[in-house]
């Protein structure tokens, strides 16, 4: 897979999992913008050093990238990061949204300056980065976005309630974006990652820890964001080497008639056949589910 020739935007490159996934792409021909922040875990402070040392070593290895320090945060600062892709190698075709902070508390306890920080880099982060790159993308006919979503927020974590919030919140993004990009060729996926980094020390299950290195996730995120990369849309997790696909599915349900009333108790009676997931099917794009055929079912559904 060659890149040769495209311009890469990696936020909060300066270290794990960003790192790995610029170092990755400058290797195979990207000009890379090494974007960090380089604060600490909890997103306070600041320092060039970590992105600087990260367009260090691609130079070294023979490679083209360019340093910014700017936080994704401030929709002016997310601008900029854009901006230094096109003003420095002429525009954009790939945007990875890695940049984050942590901040876990439970929710009884959880400060909600603390919450609203943590939306701010990870959801928001994502959505003003990828909104300063959108038209660009979009004129150009070709764009290749990933946004790095995490199982705390598909599945939930205790103590995540703000990160799994903002984790989460990016699949829908992603979710109308794959729609809205497909006829410009701007297809964008999320990555649900697993790695030992700073921001997950003395989380990981020690079984798995060994296995837990960035340069096992990056080739996922280098597919995503190729040329050849058909999908849009997908969630794509990696972890220890493992690949698989985060989808939501719709259960079968119960088609109640629409023109008798409807009481609690008649949902309570039936929801064990509601829920059923033995009778789910993937989700589609779009706002109506599985209503038409439920509605079929029952002979109701008059276009
Ligand atoms: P990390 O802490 O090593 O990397 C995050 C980077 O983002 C840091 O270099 C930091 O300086 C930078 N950053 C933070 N706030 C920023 C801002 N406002 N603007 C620009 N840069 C900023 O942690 P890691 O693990 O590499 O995380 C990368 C991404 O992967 C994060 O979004 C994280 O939530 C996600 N993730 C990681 C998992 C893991 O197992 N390591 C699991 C699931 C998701």
């Amino acid at each position: 897979m060659d890149f040769t020739g495209r311009v890469a935007v990696v936020t909060g490159a300066g270290g794990g999992l960003g790192r790995s996934h610029a170092l990755l792409l400058a290797s195979r021909g990207a000009k890379v913008v090494v974007n960090d922040l380089g604060g600490g875990v909890r997103g306070e402070g600041g320092d060039a050093s970590p992105a600087d040392t990260v367009v260090a070593e691609i130079k070294e290895a023979g490679g083209e990238a360019v340093a910014n320090y700017d936080s994704v945060s401030d929709p002016e600062g997310a601008r900029r990061i854009i901006q230094t892709a096109v003003d420095t190698f002429g525009g954009i075709d790939i945007l990875i949204n890695n940049a984050g902070i942590l901040r876990d508390k439970t929710f009884k306890k959880v400060d909600l300056a603390d919450f609203r920080a943590v939306l701010e880099v990870h959801l928001l982060g994502t959505v003003y980065c990828t909104h300063a790159a959108w038209p660009i993308m979009n004129a150009a006919g070709y764009g290749r976005i990933v946004v790095t979503t995490s199982l705390a927020g598909t599945s939930g974590n205790l103590g995540q309630s703000a990160y799994g919030t903002a984790k989460l919140g990016m699949v829908g993004l992603v979710n109308s974006l794959a729609i809205e990009g497909a006829r410009n060729n701007v297809r964008i996926n999320a990555i649900s990652p697993g790695a030992a980094t700073r921001m997950t020390d003395g989380l990981n299950p020690p079984a798995v820890d060994r296995y837990l290195t960035s340069e096992l996730v990056s080739p996922g995120v280098a597919y995503l964001v190729s040329e050849e990369c058909t999908v849009s849309g997908q969630i794509l997790q990696s972890m220890a080497g493992g690949y698989s696909r985060v989808h939501y599915f719709e259960t079968e349900g119960v088609q109640f008639d629409p023109q008798q009333p409807l009481t609690p108790e008649m949902i309570a009676d039936r929801y064990d056949e509601i829920s059923d997931l033995s009778t789910a099917t993937p989700t589609e794009p779009g706002i109506a589910g599985r209503t038409e055929q439920r509605l079929r079912s029952i002979g109701r559904w008059e276009p």
